[in-house]
């Protein structure tokens, strides 16, 4: 893609062009932090008023019945047709930071595995907290995190021969925050399964970016966010998967009422469900499941193969970009060059990058606002959703980069962070 009429061209030619109006699009803005907070479906605008307006608002306690008591098991049904699994074998609810504790704390009790935790430098912070309160419960001396001595890709053989050294409960997350590095999953799977181990699987930076067919990968246990790739919305719940025989192996530490096999029968004594709804807690959060639905069909009707060829052709087009008029201007490609071992984020990094995260955001008198994220110290993150991001959005992309840094306009932001970046 060399021109912004070649860019448009493509625009034109995009099969999946349609799907850009399912979603809300703020005036003069141009987004690239899907990786983070996915676009509003114009569908959970209009669901969300229908359940505050009729379903809370008049239906009251009847719409348990009539609209809600369903609702987490139908939308786990079209999360289980995109991710390769059986119906029964996905729940929704909590956030991925708390179903990573039920999963691994309910691995950990069953004796399935050596005590052995097992993670790695380019792991989410919050995955690598839940496993340092997991030592502290179960008294394991410390968790194994492999260094690779750089953060753009894990090295599978080093991966692959601790595995075989220290079998145990290994935590990955599928598609690296920063680098966007996506690891081998049925290779490590199965290697895992012939030594020992298990991988929980973290696909919060997976799931509908590319795609994941549980039983073809041989997983056994995974959980992701749904507010990224999946336009969920903020805080969206997220979803579990474990495999049918697994989830006989395997308590759920959290025995809530909607864990049990009768909730409404309010026993005394705690009987889990035969199910994967054992793994439920407490009442399922509403309102943000009512929101989910609009993105997890808009993904099934597009189809995760064609968002994906989207995004590969994208990724290489940013990246020869990149090259071209960015690498020469002070940037660096912080992500794996090969598609193969890429999820749909492209990370960059510059000396000065959270100032020109700000020049871009603040846009350029007339011209667009641009949205990425920054992640410290120094990468710049851009999500391409193929749902929504335009060729030519990418192109322009590029060139205000260049003339930020040919004309140091980066130089009049501040250096300060707000609480959320
Ligand atoms: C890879 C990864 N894992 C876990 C989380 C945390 O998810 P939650 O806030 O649902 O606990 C995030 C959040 O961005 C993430 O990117």
């Amino acid at each position: 893609m060399n021109s912004l009429d070649e860019a448009k061209f493509l625009d034109q030619n995009d099969p999946l062009s349609r799907y850009r109006n399912r979603f809300f699009h703020p005036e003069n803005e141009i987004y690239f932090d899907g990786n983070s907070l996915g676009k509003m479906p114009i569908a959970a605008q209009y669901q969300l008023h229908k359940t505050i307006d009729e379903q809370w608002g008049k239906g009251l306690i009847g719409s348990w019945n009539n609209h809600w008591i369903d609702l987490p098991s139908r939308i786990a049904e079209k999360y289980s047709q995109l991710l390769g699994a059986k119906k029964d074998e996905i729940i929704i609810g909590e956030s991925t930071s708390v179903r990573l504790y039920q999963s691994i704390h309910a691995l950990l009790e069953s004796n399935l595995y050596p005590k052995q935790l097992v993670t790695d430098t380019l792991n989410f912070p919050s995955d690598l907290y839940i496993l340092d309160g997991l030592t502290r419960i179960f008294k394991i001396p410390k968790i194994l995190k492999l260094d690779y001595s750089q953060e753009i890709e894990a090295n599978v053989k080093k991966l692959k021969s601790s595995i075989k050294e220290s079998p145990g409960i290994i935590c990955l997350s599928l598609v690296s925050y920063k680098s966007s590095y996506l690891y081998p999953m049925k290779e490590l799977n199965e290697w895992a399964n012939n030594h020992r181990s298990i991988i929980v699987w973290d696909l919060s930076h997976a799931v509908g970016a590319v795609p994941i067919d549980f039983k073809a990968s041989a997983t056994l246990i995974a959980t992701g966010c749904t507010y990224k790739y999946m336009n969920g919305g903020p805080g969206a719940p997220a979803f579990l998967f474990i495999e049918k025989k697994l989830q006989t192996q395997i308590h759920n530490p959290i025995q809530g009422w909607f864990g049990h096999q009768n909730p409404f029968n309010f026993s005394d004594k705690y009987i889990a469900a035969n199910d994967i709804n054992k793994f439920a807690s407490g009442t399922p959060s509403v309102l943000s499941m009512q929101a989910m639905e609009a993105g997890i069909d808009i993904i099934l009707e597009a189809g995760i193969k064609k968002i994906r060829e989207k995004s590969i052709l994208q990724s290489e087009n940013l990246i020869d970009l990149v090259k071209k008029y960015l690498v020469p201007n002070g940037f660096h490609l912080e992500s794996p060059r090969n598609s193969l071992y890429r999820g749909s984020h492209i990370t960059l990094s510059h000396k000065s990058s959270w100032q020109i995260c700000q020049t871009l955001i603040s846009g350029n008198g007339n011209e667009p606002r641009i949205i990425p994220d920054f992640r410290p110290p120094n990468f710049i993150r851009f999500g391409i959703t193929p749902l929504y991001t335009k060729h030519d959005e990418i192109y322009q992309l590029v060139k205000r980069l260049e003339a930020i840094v040919k004309t140091k306009s980066f130089l009049s932001f501040t250096l300060e962070k707000p609480k959320v970046t």
